[in-house]
C-alpha cells in the first residue's frame, strides 16, 4: 500500500518539530513538506534535524519511501 502523507508522514513530526520549524516551513503541511521534500530527507539522513533527537534508520526509510511513491497525500 501507498505511503500517504496523513496517515505515516505527518505523525512523524512531533508538536515540537511543528512548532520550531513554523518560521521556515509547516511540517504539518501536507503542501510545504511535500514542496521541501528532499530538503527534510537531506536534514533527517544526516541527523542534523531534528537537533539532539535524530530520527532512527526506518523513520529516514518511510520518508525516503513517501518520496520515490510520488508524495502521496
Ligand atoms: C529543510 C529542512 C530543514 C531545515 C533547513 C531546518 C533548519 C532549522 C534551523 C535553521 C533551525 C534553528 C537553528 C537550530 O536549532 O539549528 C531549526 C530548528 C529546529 N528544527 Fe529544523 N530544519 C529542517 C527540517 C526539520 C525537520 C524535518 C525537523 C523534525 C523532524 C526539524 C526539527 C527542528 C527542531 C525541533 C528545531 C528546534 C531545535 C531547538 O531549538 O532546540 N527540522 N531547523
Amino acid at each position: 500500500m501507498a505511503i500517504s502523507f496523513a496517515k505515516d508522514i505527518k505523525p512523524l513530526f512531533t508538536p515540537t518539530d511543528q512548532t520550531h520549524m513554523e518560521f521556515m516551513l509547516d511540517l504539518w503541511s501536507y503542501d510545504d513538506v511535500k514542496e521541501n521534500a528532499e530538503g527534510i530527507l537531506d536534514s533527517v539522513s544526516n541527523g542534523r534535524m531534528p537537533p539532539d533527537n535524530p530520527w532512527a534508520a526506518d523513520k529516514v526509510d518511510i520518508f525516503k519511501r513517501w518520496i520515490q511513491d510520488g508524495c502521496q497525500p
